[in-house]
């Protein structure tokens, strides 16, 4: 069996397209959706990945507002200007990359985000939301995923699905999102004895786990779907993703390419939640509140 691709940036070529009538609609009520991004330090993957969103937005006439700030700026300063975004109206969404330099509390800076402009889906209230399955805005990759998985035409329901990599990120919320739509889910991570055992099990197997090559084709059953979303540069340059794209395509149904995946679905889920909150803020289901009451300090 040879995999057909799914091919995400067919896909996200699709959904943008739709975003310029959402954009078109808001304009006629006076509304530009704006997305601030927040950039702490020079990581340099960081900053791969923060011009791409901010290339995005423009592709999409999203209004995107740069907050760069010094590695060694503290969390103080950090939290003073969240606090000015999450009033600012012309700010639908508010993302703060990560990883942050250690003297700043991470937990403290995403949950100082007023939840209804958090596009990542980071803040507490939205995690917990999508525990109970009804988030405002899923995390953008595992977002990306379901709507690639769609693409498929393959219900999930009852299906074994293996992901590998736990992470806040993407592996614990692409859990919950494929739980919530009731397939058998079973998470590895780097403790994970034998992962081929777990894996080979998986009629859906999505791996988040930046290892590259970890996925041999062995480890995967005939006629599964697999899901790469590691972006690994090589020595010599070559972007690859966490599966050994050449040999499992061979015994995959559907495979995800690594570029051209998961990757282009990220960068575009943030555009739609950030289209999302902007017409949650024109339909008045949306406020900009000094201090909502789920707001609890962090300890
Ligand atoms: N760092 C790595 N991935 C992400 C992401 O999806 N969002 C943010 N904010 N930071 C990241």
């Amino acid at each position: 069996m040879t995999a057909q691709i799914i091919d995400g940036k067919h896909l996200a070529r699709r959904l943008r397209t739709r975003f310029r009538e959402r954009v078109a609609a808001l304009s006629m009520r006076g509304v530009v959706p704006g997305l601030a991004v927040v950039l702490v330090g020079d990581n340099p993957a960081s900053q791969v990945y923060v011009a791409n969103k901010v290339k995005a937005c423009e592709e999409s006439q999203v209004r995107s507002f740069m907050h760069r700030f010094p590695a060694a700026c503290t969390e103080t300063e950090l939290l003073e200007r969240i606090g000015e975004l999450n009033l600012d109206p012309a700010t639908h969404g508010i993302l703060v990359q990560l990883p942050l330099p250690p003297q700043v509390n991470v937990r403290r800076v995403l949950e100082s985000i007023v939840v209804d402009k958090d596009v990542d889906g980071f803040h507490l209230y939205n995690v917990g939301a999508l525990v109970v399955g009804n988030s405002i805005f899923p995390p953008c990759t595992p977002y990306g995923v379901q709507l690639l998985l769609e693409t498929t035409g393959i219900d999930v329901a009852g299906k074994n699905v293996v992901v590998v990599g736990a992470s806040n990120i993407v592996g614990k919320p692409m859990a919950l999102m494929l739980l919530q739509k009731e397939a058998t889910v079973t998470i590895c991570h780097a403790k994970t004895r034998d992962l081929a055992h777990h894996t080979i099990h998986a009629d859906i197997l999505v791996v988040a786990a930046g290892k590259p090559g970890l996925i041999k084709a062995e480890m995967v059953k005939e006629g599964a779907i697999v899901i790469d979303v590691g972006i690994n540069r090589l020595a010599d340059g070559r972007i690859v993703g966490d599966v050994d794209f050449e040999a499992v395509r061979e015994r995959a149904a559907w495979i995800t390419p690594v570029p051209g995946g998961v990757g282009p679905m990220t960068v575009t889920m943030l555009i739609e939640n950030t289209l999302r909150s902007a017409e949650r803020f024109a339909q008045g289901e949306a406020f900009h509140p000094a201090q909502p009451f789920w707001q609890v300090p962090a300890r």
